[in-house]
């Protein structure tokens, strides 16, 4: 008798009922998530010599998401981001193209406050990098802001300057999605160099203009 040999299936076949829904989880749980990995961060200068973690402020489900640079003594004490000098020229930033600050969504590229309210260092950044990029994807925003130097080289690297960079919109991949991005003065630059509020204004008018242009909700 003539014997067929069947082809070998590649496949396994299982009576297993299939999975239709993906669990989602919450934005809640995952910042939860990542404030816990942040804070579980070993052999880090920046968490060695501070008090706090400081996480993040506002309403994660804004459509727009600011990061600064690091916190301060009095972000460090409050256990929240801009609530210093730099905080209050924030607020009234944003009061001034209608914006209140609980609105928006703050926080910083850095978790815990340098030493001194130093710059954080190249080191610092790289290992805070996957947080902040984690931190985006979670959010999700339409548009992110940028204030000052240090959130603009963590992100497009220290070869442009600030002067020359601030007030564009540039597109930023962050975890394979595209962001629409401004980098703009820090305020507590402004503080500092008070003539250069000019620009911040036409920033933070063009702004504006881009929650405008595109129906962004806020
Ligand atoms: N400067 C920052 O960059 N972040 C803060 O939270 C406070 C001051």
């Amino acid at each position: 008798m003539q014997k067929y040999n069947f082809i070998k299936s590649a496949f396994n076949f299982s009576n297993a009922p299939i999975k239709r829904f993906v669990k989602i989880e919450k934005k809640e749980d995952l910042l939860k998530k990542l404030k816990d990995e942040i804070s579980n961060i070993e052999n880090c200068t920046l968490k060695n010599n501070s008090n706090n973690l400081v996480f993040a402020d506002g309403d994660h489900d804004s459509n727009i998401m600011l990061i600064g640079e690091g916190p301060g003594q009095k972000e460090d004490e409050q256990v929240k981001p801009f609530v210093g000098d730099a905080g209050l020229l924030l607020n009234k930033m944003l009061a001034a193209i209608n914006i209140k600050r609980n609105k928006v969504y703050v926080t910083n590229i850095v978790n815990y406050r340098p030493p001194e309210n130093r710059k954080p260092n190249e080191v610092e950044i790289n290992t805070y990098a996957p947080f902040i990029k984690k931190h985006i994807s979670i959010i999700n925003p339409k548009l992110i802001i940028l204030l000052g130097s240090t959130a603009m080289e963590a992100f497009f690297g220290n070869k442009e300057k600030i002067s020359k960079s601030r007030g564009v919109w540039k597109e930023l991949i962050v975890n394979n999605k595209t962001y629409l991005t401004m980098v703009t003065f820090h305020p507590a630059y402004l503080l500092r160099q008070p003539d250069q509020k000019k620009f911040s204004w036409a920033d933070l008018k063009e702004i504006k203009n881009k929650i405008e242009e595109l129906k962004i909700g806020i």
